[in-house]
């Protein structure tokens, strides 16, 4: 065998090891990428929660409720229990409100022998439906999503930017 033929059959040695070396790279090295990489750039997701069912509150009058919070962040998932208030009104439909004001983020309660929602920290108070009737609270209270399933009220918390006339999920 001349020079040439053994330099020509190397050369193509090389590349058939160099394309079945890149199917194997690509083979292990793309699930591997999707399995590890991935959900951790995923967006952090919150998810739905059950308060529980909508037969329990009462018509015209909120109800805190405890909520069960899970964000799915890459790999991990983080719970906390919040709070939330909820109102049924005549018609069956049911508002959730998140439970920070939306002046400066202190809490608030249903008072119910004024009838409105009050925040002790600056004195903003809230109509039933969430308006503000009086004080520095720059916007209603922050509606959460939800839905009816079954009887149950399902939930996704939010929190939103606090002290701003524009509803700003954080
Ligand atoms: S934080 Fe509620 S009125 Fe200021």
């Amino acid at each position: 065998m001349n020079t040439s033929e053994e330099k020509g059959r190397r050369t193509f040695l090389g590349w058939v090891t160099g394309v079945i070396a890149a199917v194997i790279g690509a083979t292990v090295g793309i699930p591997l990428v999707g399995y590890t990489i991935l959900p951790a750039l995923k967006r952090r997701e919150p998810e739905w929660t059950d308060v529980g069912p909508v037969d329990s509150l009462p018509f015209g009058i909120p109800k805190e409720m405890a909520c069960i919070h899970t964000i799915a962040d890459g790999w991990h998932k983080t719970t906390t229990k919040k709070s939330l208030w909820a109102v049924k009104d005549k018609t069956g439909a049911v508002m959730v409100y998140s439970p920070i004001c939306t002046h400066l983020g202190c809490g608030y309660r249903w008072e119910s022998e004024q009838q409105k929602f009050h925040c002790p920290c600056h004195h903003s108070f809230f109509s039933v439906d969430g308006k503000v009737l009086s004080g520095p609270a720059p916007r209603p209270l922050d509606t959460l999503p939800t839905k009816i399933k079954n009887g149950r009220l399902l939930v996704i918390y939010k929190e939103f930017k606090a002290g701003s006339a524009a509803k700003i999920e954080l």
